[in-house]
């Protein structure tokens, strides 16, 4: 229940254990005066500095200010512990258009996203110039995180859209338990953690020599709001399921294994011949040993927003993974479960974004700081 701090090397939000609720939002910047843009991010990571640490913002905040005025902080939030609230920012490759003079500085890693196959994008749940990822134990924490930023940029940015996630669906440390998406099974198992340090270096985070200055410790993100068919899934027999994903559903140990974290045996063939992790099994075609080494750091979290008006839940992963160059990382591991992928027949991509999210704020500075 306690505040993670905001301030550090890098941003929190990203190795930070996962918490449990997620509300994520993408602004459009409706300013056009880049000094409006850099104001904006001072005051919000001048409220970021305070939300995590669990206080109002604001001088007076929800209820010490005068009578006359509007409150500064919208108050659903008092009396809640910090419950790890983490707020973390990226930018979209938008905002390096010519609106803010920015060009220049956008991060060649920063790509836009190609169309993958089978894609099924929602415009107005896709893109973004800003995105703003709020974690906590508690949602109520979460949302008034995304209020009260959104509320503080009223003139100079806009909500496009927001998700919010009520269950995480992956651990970023070896301390959590591998928590459940909404197939059923174990996810996060083969994930980046936090106590793999050296992997963190060479997978995560941006380094010097890859440039530009103003990304290194950062990392960038890729979204996609991902709809899961449940209702087929849920007709599906439980051995196709786990042949589907490759791991047993109830112990989510890789096919012909024992335990969970027991390494994925690729080779392993039943006693009819057949491969035990299947040739288009999720777990073997995501794997590194099939993708040049490529690793993600994912901290997706699942989401059911009401129902569809055809009977069935709209309901799914929001998909959440950082990494060091989505060039070599996201993009050649999406473009292979793409094409090849038995889990496509029960899932939708319907929204996607891409952000690069700058190294840690120090005490005095801002988000973002080093790009202006
Ligand atoms: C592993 C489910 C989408 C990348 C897994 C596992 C499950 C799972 C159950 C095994 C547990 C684990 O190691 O975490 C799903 C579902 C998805 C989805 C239900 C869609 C709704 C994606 C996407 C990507 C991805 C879009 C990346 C482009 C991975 C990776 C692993 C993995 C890298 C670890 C593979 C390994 O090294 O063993 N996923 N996943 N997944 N998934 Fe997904």
């Amino acid at each position: 229940t306690g505040p993670v701090e905001f301030h550090g090397e890098h941003q929190a939000g990203i190795i930070t254990p996962v918490q449990d609720r997620l509300h994520f939002a993408a602004f459009d910047v409706t300013t056009t005066k880049r000094a409006e843009l850099v104001s904006l991010l001072k005051e919000w990571s001048a409220a970021a500095a305070l939300l995590t640490a669990g206080r109002d913002i604001g001088q007076y905040g929800a209820v010490n200010g005068p009578g006359e005025a509007p409150p500064e902080d919208t108050g659903e939030a008092v009396g809640l512990p910090p419950a790890r609230l983490t707020l973390t920012i990226g930018f979209g490759p938008s905002l390096f258009d010519k609106r803010f003079g920015l060009a220049s500085k956008r991060p060649q890693a920063l790509v836009d996203l190609p169309h993958f196959i089978a894609d099924d994008l929602d415009p107005n749940r896709s893109g973004g110039d800003i995105a703003v990822q709020a974690c906590s134990d508690d949602p109520q924490v979460a949302v008034h995180a995304i209020r009260n930023l959104a509320r503080i940029g009223f003139g100079r940015v806009a909500v496009r859209y927001s998700q919010l996630g009520f269950g995480r669906t992956a651990s970023t440390s070896r301390a959590q338990t591998t928590p459940r998406n909404l197939f059923g099974f174990k996810d996060g198992t083969n994930n980046l953690k936090l106590e793999d340090t050296a992997k963190l270096e060479q997978q995560l985070w941006v380094q010097p020599d890859d440039g530009p200055d103003w990304m290194v410790g950062g990392s960038y993100l890729v979204s996609r709001r991902i709809r899961m068919n449940i209702e087929i899934w849920d007709r599906t027999s439980l051995g196709e399921q786990e042949s589907i994903i490759g791991r047993g559903k109830g112990t989510g140990a890789p096919l012909g294994k024992a335990d969970e974290f027991d390494a994925i045996d690729f080779e392993a063939k039943n006693s009819d011949g057949d491969l035990k992790v299947a040739k288009e099994a999720h777990i073997r075609l995501a794997h590194p040993s099939f993708n040049n080494g490529a690793e993600l750091l994912r901290r997706g979290y699942n989401f059911v927003d009401g129902s569809d008006g055809l009977g069935r839940l709209d309901a799914g992963l929001f998909f959440l993974a950082y990494q060091r160059d989505p060039r070599k990382q996201f993009i050649p591991v999406q473009n292979q479960l793409a094409r090849s992928d038995v889990l496509n027949e029960y899932i939708v991509h319907v929204g996607s974004g891409i952000f690069a999210c700058p190294g840690g704020v120090t005490a005095g500075s801002y988000w973002g700081e080093k790009l202006f």
